[in-house]
């Protein structure tokens, strides 16, 4: 018997880790990360500084209810609620003016249109981006989950407590 590992042609089994070695890692050229943001469960939403949409991914799709070719080229008032609306323009122009945001780390949570007219809730962030030229924003992109399910559930809770609560002082 011998201490040191056996070779594939003794006999002995390659290591289960010896792929990772043997290929390659996964090569992230720019058509990969781009079927990444086409591909991925969140909504990807891009707008120009005016607040026009210029990319819209398949989940936005699933999510708002609009197909990409529908969508791109249109305000983003498609899915902003009548009622928001002042406030998301007001904040949205002084995000372009300045440059800077508070919801690039933070999440934003609003209640958003679908395009059959029901509100549906979502969270997002915000990444600006620029052309490295200047300091001037070029586009915005949103990476927008949906919140839905999770806002029901929370709702279903509050009112469960709510019943609980009562029964009890009722008991009192
Ligand atoms: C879909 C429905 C949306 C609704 C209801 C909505 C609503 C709002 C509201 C209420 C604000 C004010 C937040 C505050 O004062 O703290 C806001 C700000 C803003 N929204 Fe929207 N928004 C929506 C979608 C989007 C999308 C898709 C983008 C970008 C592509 C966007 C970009 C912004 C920006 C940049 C601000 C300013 C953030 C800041 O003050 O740092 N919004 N929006």
């Amino acid at each position: 018997m011998t201490d040191r590992p056996l070779q594939p042609e003794e006999g002995g089994d390659p290591p289960c880790w010896r792929h990772l070695l043997e290929e390659p890692p996964v090569p992230m050229t720019d058509a990969t990360l781009s079927r990444l943001v086409r591909e991925l469960a969140d909504a990807v939403v891009v707008c120009d500084p005016a607040g026009t949409i210029a990319f819209w991914n398949t989940a936005a799709t699933r999510i708002f209810g609009w197909a990409e070719d529908e969508a791109v080229g249109q305000s983003l008032d498609i899915i902003v609620p009548e009622r928001l609306r002042a406030r998301h323009w007001d904040g949205y122009r002084r995000v372009m003016a300045t440059g800077e945001t508070k919801y690039g780390d933070h999440l934003l949570e609003v209640p958003a249109l679908h395009r059959d007219g029901h509100t549906i809730s979502i969270a997002f962030t915000v990444t600006l981006l620029h052309d490295g030229i200047d300091s001037a924003v070029r586009a915005i992109a949103a990476i927008i989950r949906d919140d839905t399910e999770r806002w029901r559930q929370l709702r279903e809770l509050q009112q469960t407590v709510t019943e609980l609560e009562n029964e009890r002082t009722a008991r009192t």
